[in-house]
């Protein structure tokens, strides 16, 4: 059975940047709460006119080109996203489109907001293994800040916008070690947007998070993942080398490098940079520890996440 090996990564940041002491002049607020809080300085936000296909586009083309893989060689594109460009086309459609490929491969939107990422590399390592894809392009990409209610203090200096994307190609030795994914729609209304296609609502719609009741689930459920992965895989603790988390909050992220007895040097940490990106997240971690030369070929990551659904899930990764 073949399986899925990571060939290239790609990540793009739209241009602007929204520091700290720009939200203290819209909210209440105070770089150092924020600091202290969430760890996050500063976040990059979208020009007006710029979509998520065009984050993801050009994360897609930077993966395309570390993988040594043409637009043209893809049998699948999956997008994470839960700010699609429209309803429908699918925004993979439209990167599809955007990429010039031609060639009549699937392509599909994976929605499982800062899960999302995980979720796509699920599906990506399902069709590798069944031999229903050789090459696939996957991509976390958002604009978040659509969707940001820029009057709510404990929300809107969260969340960033940006891509990063993965080639995956069929191979004799994993890559994707596993998956675990799991959902409980009971938690909706900890964390949703105010509104929808279906749900109509006049005006704006905007994420909605009661923070702290979140941030405690996202800790425990973080927590059992981990056992979980390391149980399901026979691994130990110490197996693991690189634990790249989905950016949500500094603190989050340092009780599951606790709960692995992982020095914080050994994990990918991009949230004082580019905030929350939701499913843009973890593929911007890791291509940020690619490039710069941490993660190395043959190493074990363990990537993991959980957002809006909830949703939740990790990917156990050879590199
Ligand atoms: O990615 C998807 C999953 N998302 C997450 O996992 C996010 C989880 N939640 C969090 O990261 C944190 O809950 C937040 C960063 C959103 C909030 O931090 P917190 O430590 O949970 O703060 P809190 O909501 O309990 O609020 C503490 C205090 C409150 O004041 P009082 O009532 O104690 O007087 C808030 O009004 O901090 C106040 N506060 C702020 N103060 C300054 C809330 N937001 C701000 C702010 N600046 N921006």
């Amino acid at each position: 059975m073949p399986h899925a090996r990571v060939l290239g990564t790609g990540g793009h940041l739209p241009a602007r940047i929204t520091t700290n002491a720009d939200l203290e002049k819209i909210v209440d607020t105070t770089d150092a709460w924020i600091v202290e809080r969430t760890g996050i300085r500063q976040r990059h936000h979208v020009a007006e006119g710029e979509l998520t296909s065009d984050l993801a586009l050009k994360a897609a083309e930077r993966a395309l080109e570390s993988a040594g893989i043409e637009a043209a060689e893809l049998d699948l594109i999956i997008v994470a996203t839960t700010t699609p460009d429209r309803v429908f086309p699918s925004t993979a459609c439209i990167l599809q489109a955007k990429l010039g490929v031609a060639n009549g491969c699937p392509a599909f939107d994976v929605q499982a907001v800062c899960s999302g990422f995980v979720y796509a590399l699920g599906v990506a390592d399902s069709f590798i293994r069944t031999g229903q894809a050789r090459t696939v392009l996957v991509v976390g990409a958002e604009t978040l800040s659509r969707i940001t209610d820029w009057t709510d203090r404990s929300n809107c200096i969260l969340w960033g916008d940006g891509a990063g994307a993965m080639v995956l190609g069929a191979a004799d030795a994993p890559g994707i070690m596993a998956t675990h994914l799991h959902a409980d729609g009971r938690y909706q209304d900890l964390l949703y947007v105010d509104g929808g296609v279906s749900l109509r609502k006049e005006g704006a719609c905007y994420m909605r998070m009661s923070g702290n009741a979140v941030f405690k689930m996202a800790v425990n459920t973080l927590d059992a993942i981990v056992d979980e992965t390391l149980a399901a895989n026979g691994l130990a603790k110490e197996d693991i080398d690189w634990l790249v988390p989905h950016q949500a909050n500094i603190r989050i992220i340092q009780a599951t490098a606790k709960k692995l007895g992982l020095g914080m040097d050994r994990v990918v940490v991009t949230i004082d940079r580019h905030g929350n990106t939701s499913a843009a997240s973890i593929p911007l971690a890791f291509d940020t520890a690619v490039r710069d030369g941490r993660i190395q070929r043959g190493e074990l990551v363990l990537m993991e996440a959980f957002g809006g659904g909830f949703t939740w899930g990790s990917v156990l990764l050879r590199y």
